[in-house]
């Protein structure tokens, strides 16, 4: 009995020090993410919408690159349901919306809050697994972003910016020299998943690709073997 207490005793220590060390444990744990918005925590997402209302080749006929946007916040069962259109996981196995040469999947997925119901201010990445978002940093980064892009004003105007950046080493641990290929393909996947989806919820976007790589690692603050691909301002069409 003693010894079965102290057992208990020590692998109670255990779980509270590795929460500690790593607090968004406590998602799998307890079940549902901590829903503190910033700091570090993980912001719960709602279920994403798996049936939708419109046809495929109505979405596709109305598609178009939309550069203005009303001044009108998103609100977080947008942003979930563009976060798994882009990325989602529709599987046991772990596989995504948009496929991935070798289900090695190298894309990271972030967004730039600036007016989202329910949000914080801030950069986000989003948590495929989970289907959660995590705070990467605070205030709001849409000016500085866009400034990266050139002064694209839709960067700067839109309620929030998805980016997609990668890890190309992913792939290339597997295919090479072909993985550049592969990386740049699935990141056309992906992001037409989210445009898509934008069309689909009535919202505008569109796909940016000029940018300083630098710049925007810089704000984002990729780790250096992870590159910016493609930035997508998204909002109410005005
Ligand atoms: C790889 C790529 C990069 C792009 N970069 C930009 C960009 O930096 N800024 C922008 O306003 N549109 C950008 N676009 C959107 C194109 O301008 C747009 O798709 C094109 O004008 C056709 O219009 P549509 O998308 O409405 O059919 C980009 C599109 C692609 C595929």
């Amino acid at each position: 009995m003693c010894w079965n207490k102290s057992l208990f005793a020590k692998a109670f220590g255990w779980l509270v020090l590795l929460l500690v060390l790593n607090p968004g444990l406590g998602v799998g744990l307890a079940g549902q993410p901590t829903n503190t918005g910033l700091d570090g925590h993980l912001v719960a997402l709602p279920a994403p919408d798996t049936r939708g209302t419109l046809p495929l080749e109505t979405t596709l006929s109305k598609r178009r690159s939309i550069r203005r946007y009303q001044d009108s916040a998103l609100t977080l069962p947008e942003i979930s349901q563009l976060l798994w259109a882009a990325q989602g996981i529709t599987s046991k196995r772990g596989f995504r919306t948009a496929p991935s040469a070798g289900a090695l999947y190298p894309l990271e997925l972030y967004v730039a809050a600036g007016q989202v119901e329910g949000l914080g201010v801030g950069i986000f990445q989003y948590l495929p697994q989970k289907h959660a978002l995590q705070s990467i940093e605070t205030g709001d980064q849409r000016a500085a972003l866009a400034r990266a892009a050139l002064g694209q004003q839709p960067v700067k105007l839109a309620p929030a910016v998805f980016i997609f950046a990668a890890v190309p080493g992913r792939t290339a641990a597997k295919y090479g020299r072909r993985s550049l290929r592969y990386v740049l393909q699935e990141v056309g996947h992906a992001a037409q998943n989210l445009c898509l989806q934008a069309v689909a919820l009535e919202l505008g976007s569109v796909a940016i690709g000029a940018f300083s790589d630098e710049d925007v690692a810089r704000i984002l603050k990729l780790k250096d073997d992870e590159i910016p691909l493609y930035l997508v301002p998204v909002g109410r069409v005005k």
